[in-house]
C-alpha cells in the first residue's frame, strides 16, 4: 500500500501531516493479511515511526506489517520520464521482508537502488530539494555579482559546470524558484532542524536570497521604466516553470502583484497557466498570444521560459510595442542580438543593452 496523499505547508511551514495520519488509521481497519506500507508523500524525518505507531494502535486483527520510506524524485512536466528512468530509487526499510519487496517492485525499471534506515531516506529527500534550491540561489547570488562586475553569469555557469563535481544543471539564473516543491519543503526542512535543534542558516540564507530575486526584478522595471504608475506590460509568462499550468509560488505571483500595487496595467499571457492564473490575479487582461501582449506596451517581462517564447518575430514584436523595452527574468535572448535588433534589453546577471 502506497500512501501519496499531500503535505501542504502549514502558517508555520511545518508540513500539515494531516492526512497522512488519516490514511494510516485507514489501512489499519482495513488490514487483513502482512502488509507493506509505503510512505510516498514527502515527510518530515520521523515520520516513519508515528505511521508504525499509527497503525499499531488501530490493528485490531494484529496482522504484520512493515512501513517503508520511497521518497519521491519526479518533476512536474516530466514526472513519467522521470519515473521510467531515475537516476535512483530510495528505500528506506528495516526488515528483510521489505527489502525483498521492494527491490522485487522496482526491478523491472533497472535503476540502482540505494537501501538505507527509514530516517535517512527521510532526509534524503528534504536534503535533495534543499540542496537543488540552494544551487539555484547560489547562482542567483552569483549573477548579482556579475551584474556589479559587468560580467556574464551565463558563462559562468557554463564553466562551473563543466566540472563534473559540480554540473551545470540548476545553474540557471533567474528570477529565483517557485513550484510546490522546493519553497514549500525548503520551509519545512528549516522547521525541522529546528524542532531537532539546529539552526540551518544556509537554507534560510537560500530562502532569502530566492525572495531578494524577485524583489530585484521589480526594482529592473522600476529603473527602467522610471514611473510605474499608468505604464503598460506585456508579461509573457506565469507558471513557475515552463510545461505545466501549475502557478503555485510561482514568482510571476509576487511580481505582478507588486506591479500593479504601483498603477501598472497588466497584459499577460502564458500557454497554459491562465485558467488557474484566473483565480489568482485580478484586474489583469488576459490575451490570446505573446503578439497581442505585446500591443501599445511600454515593455515587456519575461517570467517563464517557455519555448515558443524564443521562437518569437522579434521584429514584429517591436513593431507593436510603443517603446522597444524587455526585461528578461529567465534569459531567454541573446542580449546581441537583442541590442542588433534595436531593443533596450535587460536580463539577469548579463550586461545591460541600453
Ligand atoms: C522538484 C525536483 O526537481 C524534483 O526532483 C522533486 O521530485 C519535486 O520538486 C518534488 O519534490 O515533488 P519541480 O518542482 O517539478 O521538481 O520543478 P524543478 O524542475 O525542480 O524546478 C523548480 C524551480 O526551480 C522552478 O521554478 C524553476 O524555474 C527553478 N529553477 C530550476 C531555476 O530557477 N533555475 C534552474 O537552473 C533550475
Amino acid at each position: 500500500m502506497f500512501i501519496c496523499v499531500g503535505t501542504p505547508p502549514k502558517e508555520n511551514g511545518e508540513a500539515d501531516l494531516s492526512y497522512v495520519e488519516d490514511v494510516s488509521h485507514a489501512i489499519a481497519d482495513v488490514m487483513d493479511s502482512y502488509k507493506l506500507i509505503v510512505e510516498k508523500s514527502t515527510v518530515p524525518v520521523k515520520t516513519g515511526d508515528k505511521v508504525s505507531r499509527t497503525i499499531r494502535a488501530y490493528n485490531k486483527r494484529n496482522v504484520d506489517f512493515d512501513v517503508v520510506s520511497n521518497p519521491e524524485f519526479l518533476r512536474e512536466g516530466s514526472a513519467v520520464n522521470d519515473f521510467m528512468h531515475p537516476d535512483r530509487v530510495v528505500v528506506g526499510c528495516e526488515s528483510e521482508m521489505a527489502r525483498q519487496l521492494m527491490e522485487k517492485l522496482y526491478s523491472p525499471l533497472k535503476a540502482p537502488i540505494l537501501f538505507t534506515d527509514i530516517k535517512s531516506a527521510e532526509i534524503i529527500k528534504h536534503a535533495s530539494n534543499s540542496f537543488l534550491a540552494t544551487k539555484v540561489s547560489f547562482i542567483n547570488a552569483i549573477s548579482r555579482i556579475c551584474e556589479l562586475a559587468g560580467a556574464d553569469v551565463g558563462k559562468v555557469a557554463e564553466g562551473m559546470g563543466m566540472d563534473r563535481r559540480i554540473g551545470r544543471q540548476f545553474l540557471d539564473a533567474g528570477i529565483g524558484y517557485g513550484g510546490f516543491c522546493f519553497p514549500k519543503d525548503a520551509e519545512a526542512f528549516i522547521r525541522i532542524s529546528e524542532k531537532l535543534g539546529y539552526d540551518f542558516k544556509l537554507l534560510k540564507a537560500t530562502q532569502e536570497i530566492n525572495l531578494e530575486q524577485k524583489r530585484h526584478f521589480v526594482r529592473k522595471v522600476e529603473k527602467a521604466l522610471w514611473v510605474v504608475k499608468g505604464k503598460t506590460l506585456a508579461v509573457l509568462g506565469l507558471a513557475f516553470k515552463p510545461n505545466t499550468d501549475d502557478m503555485r509560488f510561482a514568482p510571476s505571483i509576487y511580481i505582478i502583484t507588486e506591479l500593479q500595487k504601483e498603477g501598472a496595467i497588466i497584459n499577460a499571457y502564458d500557454p497554459e497557466a491562465m485558467e488557474k492564473a484566473k483565480q489568482i490575479f485580478k484586474g489583469i487582461n488576459y490575451c490570446s498570444g505573446p503578439y497581442e501582449a505585446a500591443k501599445g506596451a511600454d515593455a515587456m517581462l519575461i517570467l517563464t521560459e517557455w519555448p515558443e517564447f524564443r521562437e518569437l518575430d522579434l521584429k514584429k514584436i517591436k513593431s507593436l510595442m510603443r517603446h522597444a523595452l524587455v526585461i528578461d527574468g529567465r534569459n531567454v535572448y541573446d542580449p546581441e542580438i537583442m541590442g542588433q535588433e534595436g531593443f533596450t534589453y535587460l536580463s539577469m546577471g548579463r550586461k545591460e543593452v541600453v
